[in-house]
């Protein structure tokens, strides 16, 4: 059965986020609340539409279109040809029970009804329900923020049909691009349960061991491949006290002697910051707060607030780089902390199975899914070593949980035969079995496993997958420098020669790219190297250009940013696949400089197809994205601002990207080729136009004298600058122009100054 139409009830934090995930999906969605006193009775509906907007659950303002919404009194019926309801309302069993009577009173037979519960066993919610309506019943347990949260927890009752599960399965898997996790009725199912333990378990020991809050979050944060929020960072982002009642909420759930129990107890001075306020961001002040010299953090003994930056540690660097073991091997605190914290949540972890599932898979995926950790826990204790973590447990007088006792030796993870394989808990099925995802879901991270790579470095590697050339980028925040356009060069080589048939460049970290690396663009300034700078700026050119001439098909498949010099290979692509949550933009100007990895040349060229071969209003069009270094935050956005072509396309569950991009290179059909013929420029008279454009807003306050000098810049480029109207630029003496602005630019004290303040305080300064 096709989900045409969809209602979800409750139009809180979650509701209206699920809503807005069915409406990016293109299908319409009824989004009802209690109806309002006073004027407007769906006040409290249309309210959840104004947080999806100001939380951008939404693609593009445009898809409001499909969502209506009402109330539950007035608009009812309209539930009666909807084929799947979802409730989110308030967390009480006595009114969701009696909301579902309500339903089953007027919903089709077919229809398929969930509930987004946290905390309440299906069994309890549907168990005055006759056997039909449990049937089609399910909990469908989303995280928020929805649209860019991907893990869906799908809960089966005792009477869910398989046929039930599968449809909800596939439609929020493909639809709404949600990694489904089958979960059994377990307290807190797989994420909630895991991650709240690691995190009150973090907090815990950061009060008992006396460690402020930026020392915790120095280690409970990227060094252990955890968000750089870490844990206190985290309480503030979520709210204090909405994360004490779930940590409570999930206690009154579990069984007495569980280990949560304890590590959840209440810690005095959050009871009292909770009673005053400070609760996180969202009122302003939290464990961490803006004072007026910056960011401040609490003292966990005083409750006072100091300077706080942010703290950097050796070993944490060290574990980022070469794993989670190097924080656990030291005779420092913050290695005490360490293995206090990842002892605790790992060793739990085990613990849950056979209880929660009988494989690593499940928890693994939640984790990384759910709460975006790098490696689940279990593949963090293959990466610590079974035999140490468990050595270690025994020597800290910890029992060692029955599935990591018999891991003992191995792994839970390994690769046999070319086959990734997951540990089985003893007794059920084959101890050691086939890693298998849904038909079309390839995760990289999983495959390049079973993959030897052609050619690889420490920022990039490229490897061959069923005859295709595969680019991945695997740098700090995938910056890219002089080797990983030397990997993309060697891999259009193998195209060209006719070894690979066909180019994908795709990673499935986090990021795709953030850009040219600024480390490598300030070393050429340091030593003066304006050669090397523009040697390195050609080969980019060159190799962009490559990729973008090659007979084959040449797929890109991003996801989350493309900045900078990493929209610029996006941009090369013949076809892009890319995420629906992707952000792109080439944002130079921010530090000074401008696109010259053919970024300014495309940007032009792709406005004057967009502008009907209209020149000056594409070089306006090109000059304003290009100046204010304009980012989209969504490929439906993208495509508006020519950032997109007609035959890319978008896919809103990004463990399918990298399979649907190998299907694009084996079909070709979609491929769209670069005509750039040499254009005909605007000349001097726009050129002119769009200086007086600056100096005007630069009187007005709105741009600084840097900005003036960076855009000029760009207008010379996008103009042709002082030349007649109409004369001819070629594609090569764009390239040409881009790399001349661009190390114009980089010698003025201005855009160093920049640049050197972007890399040491994260912020370019406004000069
Ligand atoms: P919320 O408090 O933001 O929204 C609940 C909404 O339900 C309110 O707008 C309320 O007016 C409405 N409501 C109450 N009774 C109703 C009724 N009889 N008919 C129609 N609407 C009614 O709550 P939130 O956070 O959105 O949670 C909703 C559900 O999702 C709960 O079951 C919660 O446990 C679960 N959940 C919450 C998560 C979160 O991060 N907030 C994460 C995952 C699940």
């Amino acid at each position: 059965m096709a989900i045409q139409k969809v209602a979800v009830i409750g139009a809180g934090t979650m509701g209206s986020g699920i809503a807005g995930q069915v409406a990016n999906a293109e299908i319409e969605v009824w989004l009802l609340d209690l109806p309002s006193d006073g004027d407007n009775v769906n006040a409290l509906a249309q309210r959840g539409l104004e947080r999806l907007r100001e939380t951008q659950g939404l693609m593009s303002d445009e898809f409001e279109k499909y969502i209506r919404t009402g109330n539950t009194r007035d608009h009812f019926d309209q539930l009666a040809d909807c084929d799947w309801i979802a409730e989110a309302v308030v967390e009480r069993l006595d009114v969701k029970r009696a909301l579902y009577k309500r339903i089953d009173e007027v919903c089709q037979d077919s229809a398929l009804v969930s509930s987004n519960t946290s905390t309440i066993p299906i069994r309890l919610l549907v168990e005055q329900m006759p056997l039909s309506f449990r049937k089609r019943f399910a909990i469908t347990h989303f995280f928020n923020p929805v649209r860019f949260m991907p893990l869906l927890e799908l809960v089966c009752g005792e009477d869910t049909a398989p046929t039930v599960m599968e449809e909800l399965g596939a439609f929020c898997d493909q639809q709404l691009g949600k990694g489904v996790i089958d979960c059994k009725d377990t307290p807190g199912f797989l994420g909630n349960r895991v991650g709240c333990f690691a995190i009150q378990t973090a907090l815990q020991a950061a009060f008992d061991m006396g460690l402020s809050p930026t020392q915790a979050d120095a280690v409970f944060g990227r060094p252990m491949g955890i968000p750089k929020t870490g844990v206190f960072g985290l309480y503030d982002l979520i709210g204090i006290d909405l994360m004490s009642d779930v940590a409570h909420s999930l206690v009154g759930t579990l069984p007495a002697d569980d280990p949560f129990i304890k590590e959840a107890e209440k810690i005095p001075l959050m009871t009292t910051m909770i009673a005053n306020g400070q609760t996180g961001n969202k009122q302003g002040e939290g464990f961490y707060r803006n004072g007026p010299n910056g960011r401040e953090v609490i003292d966990l003994t005083t409750a006072e607030y100091s300077p706080s930056s942010r703290l950097i540690l050796d070993i944490g660097l060290k574990a980022e780089r070469d794993g989670v073991r190097h924080l656990l091997d030291d005779d420092s605190i913050y290695a005490d902390f360490a293995w206090r914290v990842l002892s605790r949540t790992l060793r739990y972890a085990a613990s849950l199975i056979p209880e929660v599932g009988t494989d690593p898979i499940g928890i693994d995926d939640a984790m990384k899914l759910g709460y975006n950790w790098v490696k689940g826990p279990f593949e963090l204790i293959d990466e610590i070593g079974v035999d140490y973590f468990i050595e270690r447990l025994r020597a800290s007088n910890m029992d060692v949980p029955p599935y990591l006792a018999e891991a003992a030796g191995s792994a839970f993870y390994r690769v046999k035969e070319g086959q990734l394989q997951v540990r089985n808990f003893s007794g059920v099925g084959r101890l050691w079995a086939e890693l298998k995802r849904d038909d079309g879901v390839v995760r990289f991270n999983e495959k390049r496993r079973t993959l030897k790579p052609k050619n690889t470095t420490e920022v990039a590697s490229w490897y061959e997958i069923d005859g295709m050339a595969m680019v991945e980028f695997h740098s700090k925040a995938n910056a890219l420098n002089g080797e990983s356009m030397a990997i993309l060069a060697d891999a259009i080589d193998h195209v060209e020669s006719g070894s690979c048939h066909g180019l994908i460049v795709h990673n499935d970290a986090q990021h795709f790219s953030c850009g040219v690396n600024l480390q490598a663009v300030r070393g050429y300034f340091r030593n003066d190297d304006m050669v090397g700078l523009d040697a390195f700026l050609a080969h980019f050119q060159q190799t962009v250009h490559r990729m973008a001439s090659l007979s084959a098909p040449v797929v890109c498949a991003p996801v989350g940013m493309s900045l900078g010099g990493g929209f610029e290979v996006v941009l090369h692509a013949k076809q892009v696949i890319c995420h629906a949550n992707s952000v792109m933009g080439l944002v130079e100007s921010g530090v000074g400089v401008i696109p010259a990895g053919g970024g300014c040349k495309e940007t032009l060229y792709r406005w004057v197809d967009k502008m009907d071969g209209n020149i000056n209003e594409a070089a306006w069009k090109a000059f304003m994205n290009l100046g204010y270094g304009k980012t989209c935050s969504s490929p439906i956005l993208a495509s508006e601002q020519a950032m997109l072509r007609a035959n890319d396309r978008y896919l809103s569950n990004r463990d399918r990207l990298l399979s649907q991009a190998m299907s694009a290179v084996k079909e070709g059909g979609e491929q769209q080729a670069f005509d750039r013929p040499a254009l005909a420029m605007p000349g001097e008279a726009v050129f002119e136009k769009m200086l007086e454009w600056l100096d005007q807003a630069h009187d007005k306050g709105k741009l600084t004298p840097h900005n003036v000098v960076v855009a000029t810049e760009l207008a010379r480029i996008l103009t042709g600058g002082e030349i007649p109207a109409g004369q001819l630029m070629s594609e090569q003496e764009l390239y040409d122009a881009e790399r001349k602005a661009f190390l114009t630019l980089v010698q003025t004290a201005a855009t160093q100054a920049r640049i050197n303040s972007m890399l040491d305080h994260g912020a370019a300064v406004q000069n």
